[in-house]
Parts: structure tokens; C-alpha cells; sequence
């Protein structure tokens, strides 16, 4: 297994695409599933096996995928009660789920303790204390992990959460307070070690070494001070994928060589052995995600060339640059029922009456015609659920999934009514 990527969006037929439109209307959003296993199995054996991945179902939280990684994926990294119902639907071992996020109301922990969840990720005092007390409501031990808020500030991140005032976590110098309650309250609390993250987007190996390396420290340093042991520690993750470029990504062969002397290092020292993870969401999914929409008319304004497409904002946020986000940067556009045209530089605009409903904003694209197929490449990771969908009424997007070589849809579409 000698590369990150297996995408094979070049094996499927302009046909094949068009049957595809035809038969589930578009725009749609299609994902390669065995793409997305591919790659936790890349990093997995790229880290001598001494790595779980665990997989951010934030990033697509999409049943059909969720139901082909299960088994591929150690765990699963979720955010919210919904996505812990979507985990146990699509068969996940309860045991494999982290749950993470600085709001957990009453009633997610209370779900996740019953439903012995593996790691609930403590970022308050509030959490803990909630914690203990369903525990003794309903007489199970809560598994909990502390988030940790560290003091170093990792520069190597394009988004940071941590090294800085931040919602999430516990910050590093408290976190002798929170080890006192847990150390007082082990007849109601499995403590099983510590979690933190970073942020997203790091494209330096340097940038994640030096993360994993001071969260490490800090276990091992809780190990000695308290006498509790680490079972599992949740490096987090944040490892970078362009949706601008083609080739920009972070590259896992060479974090490993420079990670595992550190990990096998912790390993060796360990008494006990510890389960160590990364939970990785647009990393494994961006690149294996398309959106797919037709051209219904053109222009010419002023000069310029404008494609409007049936898709846009209200489908994929991400693309067109959310509402007018100070740093907009086209994601990579495919004519599909064209690929040999003539590039021409033109914007592709999406159907909503905002002006920023742009898919393409002055994009080099293959010359469409009306009725063309146009994809959006890199779509896999925040797309569908991360964007406004009933924004302006339109039906939401179908999202098919390829498995084994077959398509199947993996969410149908919904109207408007539907969410009344
Ligand atoms: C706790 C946590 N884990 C994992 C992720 C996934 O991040 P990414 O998609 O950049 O890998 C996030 C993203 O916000 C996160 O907050």
C-alpha cells in the first residue's frame, strides 16, 4: 500500500455520470468509500500499526460510509447525541466512540453512559461532576478522558484550538483540580487517560511531531504526579488536505518516520498497555467527495463569463467561500461532459440570490455548454451537512456512495416540505 491516494474518479465514464444525474436528479454529491478505508489503512500501517484512527463522522457524517468503515476504522471521534445515534445505526461497538465538545448537555452524557461509550472527553468541571452524578443515578462507571487545553501554542495549524483561551478542553495548568475530584470518585469513573487537539489543517510534519511529543509528556507526567495511568491517549490529529490543490497534503510517510521513535518510545515505557489514536475527518474524506451539478444558462456580464449551475451554496458552503469569507479560494472544477474543451476563465454561480454563490469565482474550466455535468472536486469533508440546505427551499442534494464497485445512495433527497 504505497500511496496516500486511491481516488478513481477518472475511471468512471462521462456516461456513467450521466446515468448517475438521470436517475437521482442533480446536483448530488457522490463519495468513495473504498477511498476513505484506503487511507485509514495507509496511515494505520504507515505507523507500524501502533496508531488507531479513529474517524471525525463531523467531517461526513453519511450512513452509507459510516456502514463500510465499520470494521476498517478503530473508533469513531463524534460531537453530538445525533451523531452518537447515527454511530449506533450504522453498528458501531460503543467502546470505539469518543465523544468530544465543550456544550455536552445532561442528556448526551446520561446516553453515553448508558450506552458505555469509551471515552467521554471531560473539557469542565461541570462535565465531571455531571459525570459522577448519572453515574450514580444509573449505577454504571462513566469512561472519561481528560481534554486538555495544552499551554503550547502550535503555530503549524491553519485553525488552532488550543494553546490559547479557548472553549475547549481544560486548561493545562488546571488540570491538578480536576485530577483530585477524579482521584476522589474512581468507585464512579473509569479514568482512562487524556485527549487533546490541536486544531486542523497542519500541513508540517514538524508541526504534529512536537504536538504529540508535549501530550505525551503531559500523560506521562500525570502518570507520575497521580499514580492514575493512561490507557488511552487521543493525540488528536488535524492533518492537512488542500481543497485548492491538487497535490497539498500532509505527508504520512514522512510523519511516521519522524513520529514513531516517540510513540515506540511511550509504548516501551508503558506498565500498562495504551491505546494511542489519531481522529482524522477531512484528512480521509475531502479528496474522496464530489458535488455534482448541471449548467442551466450562461452570460456574459461586463465582459466576464458567468455558468449558472442548479448547485451552489446552499448545498456546499465550503465551496463558495461561506458567505463571503475574507479568504476565498476556488475549490478545483471539472467540466465533466466536456473534459477536452478549451479552458476558458469564467464563474461558475449557483442559484441563490446571494452574490457570493459562487462555486467558481474567475476558474479556469473546460468550456461548458448548458446541460454539462460540472464537479466539484475535494467535496467529501463539510459539504452536505455543513452548509444551509433549506436555505431558499431547494430540494437537498442525493448523496451516493461507492462501495466494491457498486453505487448506492447513502441519504435521499428531501424537499422543503418534508421538514415541516
Ligand atoms: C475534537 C475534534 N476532532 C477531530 C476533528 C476533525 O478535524 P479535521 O476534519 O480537520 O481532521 C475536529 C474538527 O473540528 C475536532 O474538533
Amino acid at each position: 500500500m504505497s500511496t496516500q491516494n486511491l481516488e478513481r474518479w477518472n475511471e468512471l465514464s462521462k456516461k456513467e455520470f450521466e446515468d448517475m444525474a438521470e436517475q437521482y436528479g442533480t446536483p448530488f454529491y457522490l463519495y468513495d468509500a473504498d477511498a476513505i478505508n484506503h487511507r485509514i489503512n495507509f496511515i494505520r500501517e504507515s505507523m507500524d500499526n501502533l496508531v488507531e484512527v479513529f474517524y471525525a463522522v463531523k467531517s461526513n457524517p453519511n450512513l452509507g460510509i459510516l456502514r463500510t468503515i465499520n470494521g476498517v476504522a478503530n473508533g469513531l471521534d463524534i460531537s453530538s447525541g445525533g451523531e452518537l445515534e447515527q454511530a449506533e445505526l450504522a453498528g458501531f461497538d460503543m467502546a470505539g466512540i469518543s465523544f468530544a465538545g465543550p456544550a455536552k448537555t445532561r442528556n448526551e452524557l446520561l446516553a453515553s453512559i448508558e450506552k458505555g461509550v469509551g471515552c467521554i472527553s471531560i473539557e469542565s468541571m461541570r462535565e465531571l461532576n455531571e459525570c459522577i452524578d448519572i453515574s450514580k443515578q444509573v449505577a454504571t462507571k462513566a469512561n472519561i478522558v481528560i481534554r486538555i487545553n495544552p499551554k503550547l501554542l502550535n503555530r503549524a495549524f491553519g485553525m488552532k484550538m488550543g494553546g490559547r483561551p479557548i472553549q475547549f478542553g481544560i486548561d493545562e495548568e488546571n488540570i491538578n483540580i480536576i485530577l483530585e475530584v477524579i482521584l476522589a470518585n474512581t468507585q464512579f469513573i473509569n479514568f482512562k487517560g487524556i485527549h487533546i487537539y490541536a486544531g486542523s489543517q497542519c500541513f508540517e510534519v514538524s508541526g504534529i511531531v512536537e504536538g504529540v511529543k508535549n501530550t505525551l509528556r503531559i500523560a506521562r507526567e500525570i502518570e507520575t504526579n497521580t499514580g492514575l495511568i493512561c490507557t488511552t491517549i487521543n493525540l488528536g490529529g488535524g492533518f492537512g488536505v488542500s481543497h485548492t490543490d491538487n497535490q497539498n497534503e500532509l505527508d504520512v510517510k514522512a510523519l511516521a518516520k519522524d513520529l514513531l521513535p516517540s510513540i515506540k518510545e511511550f509504548h516501551q515505557n508503558s506498565e500498562v498497555p495504551c491505546k494511542i489514536v489519531f481522529e482524522l475527518g477531512r484528512f480521509l474524506t475531502a479528496n474522496a467527495g464530489l458535488y455534482i451539478s448541471r449548467v442551466i444558462s450562461s452570460k456574459e456580464s461586463r465582459g466576464k463569463q458567468f455558468f449558472m449551475v442548479d448547485g451552489g451554496l446552499h448545498h456546499h458552503l465550503a465551496a463558495a467561500g461561506t458567505f463571503g469569507s475574507a479568504f476565498r479560494s476556488n475549490f478545483i472544477l471539472k467540466n465533466i461532459s466536456h473534459p477536452n474543451a478549451k479552458l476558458i476563465e469564467c464563474n461558475v454561480a449557483g442559484p441563490s440570490c446571494n452574490p457570493t454563490d459562487l462555486l467558481g469565482m474567475k476558474v479556469n474550466l473546460e468550456q461548458p455548454e448548458q446541460g454539462d455535468l460540472i464537479a466539484v472536486l475535494k467535496s467529501g469533508s463539510y459539504g452536505f451537512t455543513a452548509s444551509p440546505l433549506l436555505f431558499l427551499g431547494r430540494q437537498t442534494p442525493t448523496e451516493l456512495v461507492i462501495h466494491n464497485n457498486e453505487i448506492f445512495v447513502g441519504r435521499h433527497s428531501k424537499k422543503m416540505l418534508d421538514f415541516n
